[in-house]
């Protein structure tokens, strides 16, 4: 997830139990091009394992010449490709979740792709369509199965539902009885563990891609590797216990970032999440959009009541990005000329980097 998931967020994560923890979405042609705000974003922890990449590219060339960078001097053990960004800016250049209409260049970034990737397993993820009059989950997910992609991931909205409404688990189960080779994992709404208990049961999907769930609550994971394990799930903590990953967390973005100013300024918007639905969270949250030191973080909570527990109703709070269904933009003509399998759009800039 853009903004969210870099190195200090994923080794949360990993603590917790993420099988995969995937990085914040990279653009193929930055990343080719050495661009360091780019670089930083693709590095990973020494001890990072497995390290998981998420690539954003609509150009074959930069595309292949990215994966071998990442399977070559990255050593990555995983990557994934986003086609689900319904972002107008970046659909209207054709790409993104617009991309997928396309089928022929789809099939030559994915060929490049494999084809680069050396036996490192290349996933993709998408959503159901543009509209319910334009989908694509199932003709792209049939092409990920023959171009050699190791499994596919539907989050279950179209690009114009944007985060609004329910995810329609019903098209995973679509896209299981549709792409028989590889796996299908499922995204949308998974907010609790038995959230996706419910999801394999409902659409026999492989497995389960977690989105906004983890935003202020990274032992979700530790929930679901119990539920998975057939094991008692631990219990939610309490407010210290949350603000001890809290500390531990701002810690990590302050020496990621290696600057204490930026590390606070990203941090808040996790601040907000961690201690939603806790009493007094509304005042709490005016003061931690304030924190500038690791010093204002410590007086806040010190402030707050330990023993207070996690407060029930704030489990299914949607956060991170919500609503707006949308009238999805795409290039002129597009549709007029569905065949075409050259790149229109340029991926040169990281305008694409907020979403899917
Ligand atoms: C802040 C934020 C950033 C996101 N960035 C990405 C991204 O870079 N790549 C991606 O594939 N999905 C991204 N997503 C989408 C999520 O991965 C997920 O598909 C979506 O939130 C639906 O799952 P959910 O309903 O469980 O949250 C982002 C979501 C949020 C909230």
């Amino acid at each position: 997830m853009a903004g969210i998931t870099n190195a200090p967020f994923r080794r949360i994560c990993r603590k917790y139990g993420a099988g995969l923890f995937v990085s914040e979405m990279i653009t193929a042609r930055p990343l080719v091009e050495g661009n360091a705000k780019t670089l930083k974003l693709a590095a990973f922890d020494p001890d990072e394992s497995p390290r998981s990449l998420q690539l954003y590219g609509v150009d074959p060339h930069y595309v292949g010449e990215a994966v071998s960078r990442l399977v070559g001097q990255s050593g990555v053990d995983h990557i994934d490709m986003n086609f689900g960004c319904p972002v107008p800016k970046v659909t209207r250049r054709g790409g993104g979740s617009a991309l997928p209409l396309r089928r022929r260049l789809l099939q030559k970034i994915l060929a490049a792709a494999v084809r680069h990737a050396q036996g490192v397993p290349i996933t993709i993820k998408f959503r159901i369509g543009i509209d319910d009059n334009l989908t694509t989950f199932l003709e792209t997910g049939k092409i990920a199965q023959e171009e050699g992609c190791a499994a596919v991931a539907l989050h279950a909205r179209t690009a114009a539902q944007f985060y609004e409404g329910a995810a329609r688990w019903e098209a995973i189960a679509q896209l299981k009885d549709h792409v028989t080779h590889i796996p299908v994992l499922g995204n949308g709404d998974i907010w609790e563990a038995h959230d996706a208990a419910r999801m394999i049961a409902s659409t026999r999907c492989d497995g389960v891609v977690i989105g906004r769930g983890c935003l202020g609550r990274p032992w979700l994971f530790a929930e679901l590797a119990a539920l998975f394990a057939g094991t008692q799930a631990p219990d939610h903590p309490n407010f210290g216990q949350v603000a001890e990953v809290m500390m531990d967390h701002a810690r990590s973005l302050i020496a990621w970032f290696g600057s204490e100013a930026a590390a606070m300024a990203n941090f808040r918007k996790h601040a907000a999440w961690y201690t939603k639905g806790f009493r007094h969270s509304n005042a709490m949250r005016t003061a931690l959009m304030t924190i500038r030191s690791i010093e204002d973080l410590r007086s806040i909570l010190d402030a707050a009541d330990a023993s207070e527990a996690f407060p029930q109703a704030a489990l299914r709070a949607v956060r991170g990005k919500s609503g707006r269904a949308q009238r999805v933009a795409l290039p002129e003509n597009y549709l007029a000329h569905l065949d075409d399998d050259e790149p229109l759009a340029d991926d040169q800039d990281d305008d694409a980097q907020d979403g899917g």
